[in-house]
């Protein structure tokens, strides 16, 4: 190992700060789900304890995932694709490790707040006010170190992967401030300052390019980077890349009606988004097959290589999800669907299908190569994680969408003078061998989980001879 050196061209402590909190935060989020995933199989497991009831858990399990591990991935890999690709050090000097520690405190100010029941009840932003404050000043810091790096770059072009980062950056930035607008009252309370049919369409105009730009635009940047850099081969289609980014920013911001169906939002609105929502098929399937199809000439790969494995097929994933959206989003479908598990096993299939495992495997791509290492300490690990991360997806997906048709069904049967087939509690009762198969699905996942942190510090402890060294910046071009 003495052999190896570590490379400090560029600013990567903070980013493999980052990408060991993914880790870390990824094992945390995740086994908060299979905590929750295991209490609607056992209803009565932390019955008396207020900070452990499953209303206050949930949205821990969504903002732990979504926000500390996706966010900490996409904060790692956005700082170090910048980098990379404009040849350049970071921007920002002291505002780097701000970035990192102030995303912690907001992490850690969440996991304490939820549980109490401190929250504004709007999904995905639950936090209240001091803590939104924060993560508005932590993300323009982030911003600014982002697009300070793009304005020193010493290459004139700005590869696709950032321009796809860049608009979730702003995106989210927008987002936030505008969804979260409130009056306080006190440190723990505020109220918003929408009402009725506008703070719904505010909601999931937000929520819906929360989805957008964090759960797809940053990821997709992801790809951008990792896939042709883990094939070796030069993305299939630039032209296409462009068309790609241009018509998924544009299509995103008018589809969030389709989280409203039927409700008191204007119908022309109800119909929009579900015809925007429709469009949307296309550049994602088309993003997706620019990825899949960098493999040519090189499909091979994929029988050998894990973390190949692990990024195209988080675009399989991804491409299932975008399929389903678009159907869930017409309105008799919708009618079927919205309330039941099926919008819970399409969520799972783009967070635990797509989000996760493009993330894995970046994590897996870069870390070693951060560290001076070739490659991880256990590439038969990685493959050990690879299935048991994706059968452990096909169990909690497929069983969510058989349990979510059923209950659909179950609750429209109707006999011919009218009355319910079937009583509420029947279709609970009949949900249950289902959600035993999440629960073990969720195991799964989570197992590979710590397979992956045990290589990671496994990796780390091969790095302790190693001297780190200079290396000079690329040439201009
Ligand atoms: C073309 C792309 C997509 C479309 C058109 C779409 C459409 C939809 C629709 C119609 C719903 C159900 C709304 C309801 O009945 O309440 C939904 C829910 C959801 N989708 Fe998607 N989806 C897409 C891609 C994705 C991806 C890739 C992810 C994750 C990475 C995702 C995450 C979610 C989440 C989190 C919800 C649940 C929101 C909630 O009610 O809390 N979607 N989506
Ligand atoms: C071990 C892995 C996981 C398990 C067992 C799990 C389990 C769960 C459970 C039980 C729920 C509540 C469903 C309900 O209310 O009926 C849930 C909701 C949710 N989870 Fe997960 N989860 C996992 C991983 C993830 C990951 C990695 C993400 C995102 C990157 C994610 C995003 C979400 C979202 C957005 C919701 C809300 C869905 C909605 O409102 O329709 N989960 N999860």
């Amino acid at each position: 190992m003495s052999s190896a050196t570590l490379n400090e061209t560029y600013n990567d402590k903070v980013v493999r700060q980052f990408a060991v909190m993914t880790v870390v935060w990824g094992i945390v989020g995740m086994l908060v789900g299979v905590f929750i995933a295991a209490q609607l199989y056992w209803p009565e497991l932390t019955d008396g304890i207020s900070w452990l009831s499953y209303g206050r858990l949930r949205p821990l399990h969504t903002n732990a995932v979504i926000f500390a591990f996706g966010g900490c991935a996409l904060f790692a890999t956005s700082l170090h694709v910048v980098q990379r690709t404009c040849h350049t050090k970071l921007f920002g000097g002291p505002l780097i490790p701000f970035v990192f520690w102030g995303w912690q405190l907001v992490i850690v100010a969440a996991a304490i707040t939820l549980p109490l029941g401190i929250t504004q009840g709007k999904e995905y932003a639950e936090l209240e006010w001091p803590i939104d404050l924060l993560i508005a000043v932590v993300w323009v810091s982030y911003a600014v170190v982002f697009f300070g790096t793009i304005a020193k770059r010493r290459v004139k072009h700005i590869y696709v992967a950032n321009w796809f980062y860049g608009a979730y950056i702003l995106a989210i930035a927008l987002l936030h401030i505008v969804n979260n607008i409130a009056l306080p009252v006190d440190m723990f309370k505020s109220y918003k300052v929408y009402s009725g049919a506008v703070d719904a369409m505010v909601q999931w105009w937000y929520g819906h390019n929360a989805v957008g730009f964090l759960l797809t635009a940053g990821f997709l940047g992801m790809m951008y980077y990792y896939v042709p850099k883990q094939a070796q081969r030069p993305i299939y289609s630039y032209r296409l890349s462009i068309v790609h980014f241009w018509a998924l920013i544009s299509i995103y911001m008018w589809a969030g009606p389709h989280h409203l169906q039927y409700t008191a939002l204007p119908d022309w609105v109800q119909s929009l988004g579900m015809v925007f929502s429709l469009i949307l098929l296309a550049p994602s399937w088309g993003g997706a097959i620019n990825g899949i199809m960098t493999l040519s000439g090189v499909w091979h790969k994929l029988r050998t290589d894990p973390i190949l494995k692990f990024l195209i097929v988080a675009l399989s994933f991804y491409m299932i999800a975008t399929f389903e959206g678009p159907m869930m989003s017409i309105k008799v479908v919708n009618s079927l669907s919205h309330y039941t598990d099926w919008t819970v096993g399409h969520v799972h299939a783009g967070a635990l299908g797509w989000v996760a495992m493009i993330s894995i495997g970046a994590v897996y791509a870069m870390l070693p190569r951060l560290l001076g290492l070739s490659q991880m300490y256990s590439v038969k690990l990685i493959d050990a994680h690879f299935w048991i991360h994706t059968i452990g997806v096909v169990f909690y997906i497929a069983s969510m969408w058989i349990a979510g048709v059923m209950q659909g069904l179950m609750w429209r049967a109707s006999g011919d003078d009218g009355t319910l087939t079937y009583t509420f509690v029947e279709s609970v009762a009949a949900t249950y061998p289902y959600y035993l198969i999440r629960f073990l699905g969720g195991v799964l996942v989570l197992s590979g989980m710590l397979l992956m942190a045990w290589n990671v510090f496994k990796t780390y402890r091969m790095t302790e001879k190693i001297e780190p060294i200079a290396v000079p910046l690329p040439a201009q071009a």
